[in-house]
């Protein structure tokens, strides 16, 4: 395939999901519930600057009232928690993000574990967690596995019984990703091999998928010869790389050579608007749940 035709438009399936969550908070705001977030940044991490302030535009899009909490670099992991739990106290909102990653000092496993299960829209509270290992109702996902999940559900591609490779085990795309898809579950069954820094034939396993997931961080990793023919191609990096050519001299590629994997794919996302405007879908999603399960 050589034209476009196999491209999964990730902007216009959450432009979707958008609709569908704007329908939910009219919901709540007839029974005067406006649903609230906070976002939490600690220091100046360029790309974390661009992604808060993305989803912080899209929640005040959807009526949701969001504002941004910009703490000092130096900020104590003590201070970061005592800050949790103000807004943890606090019944106007429903919704609290810390945006990873945090500086070294900070301990991520504590913030995270500090944040209320019932406001823990990133899905990354140990509670949660284990409640997407037992396949338990009433908790969280982590927005960018969901969105992943989302989108493969959306574009009608057949789950049950697919070897899926999932490249990268990190906690917060690799590992939960891997446990959506072998749930016993429709749009789950898949047969799941998770592939890291350490694995032995990473190209031999990805050659075998019918579907494969990057999301291990390595700029254009996955080239065609590793690709089946038809196979579906979920591209989750997003890696700043030298470019002279550029005026800032730097361009944003995926995991994946989209160039030439592009052809030989069944169905693959475009880098950017595959993946990206999906995570920001699933926060969205996860705050309403949120307001509508505080407020039952
Ligand atoms: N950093 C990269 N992805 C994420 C995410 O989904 N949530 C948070 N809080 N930080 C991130």
């Amino acid at each position: 395939m050589s034209d476009m035709e196999n491209l999964i438009d990730g902007r216009r399936i959450a432009a979707t999901i958008h609709d569908e969550t704007a329908v939910r908070v009219a919901q709540l705001k007839d029974k005067g519930i406006t649903p609230g977030l906070i976002f939490i940044r600690v220091g100046e991490d360029p790309a974390s600057k661009v992604y808060v302030g993305m989803k912080e535009r899209k929640s005040q899009e959807l009526g949701i009232a969001s504002s941004t909490q910009v703490l000092d670099e130096q900020t104590s992991q003590d201070q970061l928690l005592a800050i949790i739990r103000q807004h943890n106290a606090d019944p106007s909102i429903h919704g609290i993000l810390v945006q990873a990653p945090l500086p070294n000092h900070i301990d991520e496993t504590v913030i995270y574990s500090a944040v209320d299960p019932a406001k823990d829209v990133d899905g990354f509270h140990p509670v949660n967690v284990g409640k997407l290992m037992l396949h338990q109702p009433g908790g969280f996902l982590p927005c960018t596995p969901a969105g992943v999940h989302e989108l493969l559900i959306r574009s009608n591609i057949k789950l049950e019984g697919a070897e899926v490779v999932v490249l990268g085990r990190g906690n917060i795309v690799g590992k939960p990703m891997a446990a959506i898809l072998i749930q016993k579950a429709e749009h789950a069954n898949a047969t799941v091999t998770v592939c890291h820094s350490r694995s032995r034939d990473i190209v031999e396993h990805c050659r075998r998928a019918d579907v494969i997931i990057a999301a291990l961080g390595v700029p254009q990793f996955v080239k065609a010869d590793m690709v089946k023919e038809g196979a579906v191609i979920m591209d989750v990096g997003v890696n700043r790389i030298p470019d002279p050519s550029a005026k800032s001299g730097s361009r944003l590629v995926g995991d994946v050579d989209f160039e030439t994997v592009q052809p030989k794919a069944g169905a693959i996302t475009p880098n950017p608007g595959g993946v990206g405007p999906m995570t920001i879908a699933m926060l969205m999603k996860n705050t309403v749940l949120a307001a509508e399960q505080q407020s039952r």
